[in-house]
């Protein structure tokens, strides 16, 4: 639990980009970038041993600030996931958002909370922790409030990352972070993760349209290929033509956690019997989006060179339902002036038994 910080790149926009590593003492290493909070690198022992990096990203600076790229391990903000025809209405106002996906906002608009710069700063004493801070200005992608944002991330001992988000801002606003990481248990150069089995702690899930937006609809995931209450290779039905995955073109929807915010219940796992590694997800947010990946292709060029192709990664972000500010029969994504937004999400790494 120790934390190293070095120079990394300046961008042609000026960016000074510096990366943390995050380590602990069974050879775990985390790499966070101050841009965007990105986790750069995630580096973990498999039953042999063996260390491999099993996440995506970029060698190349410069590809995380493409317009509408793939958000490889970054912070998602404000608003994670998409909000309807890019506007809502809070307090009698209707705030218009930029957009970014068609008609609707994706992932808190062109330029997110992933394409900005952090304040970083080492905390915690002997348990070194990293902290990032950001301000995002009152109207910023067309959102309302000043709104002070901490990001904390963490190594355990316990082989997990710990990533805490706080928020507060001075109007009421919308607010629902989350981490956009692209998990390949086997390692990020190892081809696509249709072999991996997941669970997800969840009975239901919301309902899409075929723009990948949740029109309010909640359903029972028993009898569906979104059926992921036990372990489930994520290939088994990934092809289906059931209506839910053609529209996504595999899995990209939110799951309504049996959890409810319980983050001592596991919300969610990723089992690689290749190498042994087990990823567990616990969160104190009420859903988590399971998208495998489905937008990437070979032109996308990662790290090493490695050419990403279609579902070489699987993200599991978890946050408050997508478009909810459409549909009141979802947790509500408004953070009150004056009010503290506070999520914690922890990935942990075990081997496989
Ligand atoms: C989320 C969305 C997807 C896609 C990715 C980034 O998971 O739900 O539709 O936009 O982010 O490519």
């Amino acid at each position: 639990m120790s934390i190293t910080k070095k120079f990394l790149a300046n961008t042609k926009s000026g960016l000074k980009v510096e990366s943390y590593t995050l380590s602990n003492s069974n050879g775990m290493e985390v790499d966070i970038l101050n841009l965007g909070g990105i986790v750069y690198s995630l580096r973990v022992p498999d039953r042999n041993g063996r260390i491999d990096d099993v996440v995506l990203g970029y060698d190349d600076i410069e590809s995380y600030l493409k317009p509408r790229g793939a958000y490889f391990g970054a912070i998602v903000g404000r608003h994670a996931n998409r909000i309807g025809d890019a506007c809502f209405e809070l307090n009698g106002i209707e705030y218009k958002l930029a957009k970014n996906d068609g008609e609707n906002q994706l992932h808190g608009g062109i330029k997110g909370f992933d394409k900005v710069i952090w304040q970083a700063k080492v905390i915690g004493g002997d348990n070194e922790k990293l902290q990032l801070s950001y301000l995002s200005k009152d109207g910023e992608e067309g959102f309302p409030g000043n709104l002070e944002v901490k990001v904390i991330y963490s190594v355990t001992e316990e082989n997990e990352l710990k990533i805490e988000y706080y928020a507060a801002a001075d109007k009421d606003t919308v607010v629902n972070l989350t981490n956009h990481s692209y998990f390949n248990l086997t390692g990020q150069a190892s081809g696509d993760i249709l072999n991996h089995k997941v669970m997800i702690n969840a009975d239901k899930f919301t309902v899409n349209d075929d723009k990948a937006l949740p029109t309010g609809e909640i359903l029972e995931v028993q009898g569906t290929p979104m059926d992921f209450t036990s372990l489930t290779e994520v290939g088994k039905n990934i092809n289906s033509n059931y209506d839910q995955i053609v529209f996504g073109s595999g899995y990209d929807h939110n799951w309504v956690l049996n959890t409810k915010g319980d983050i001592s219940k596991m919300a969610a796992e990723v089992v690689d019997e290749k190498s042994g590694r087990v990823l567990e997800v616990y969160t104190t947010k009420p859903g988590v989006q399971l998208y495998t990946g489905n937008f990437l292709h070979e032109a996308e060029t990662g790290k090493g060179g490695v050419k990403y192709d279609k579902r070489s990664g699987l993200c599991l972000e978890t946050q408050y339902f997508p478009n909810a500010l459409k549909h009141k029969n979802f947790p509500s994504p408004i953070l009150k002036a004056g009010e503290q937004y506070r999520h914690v999400t922890i990935y942990k790494f075990t081997l496989a038994k």
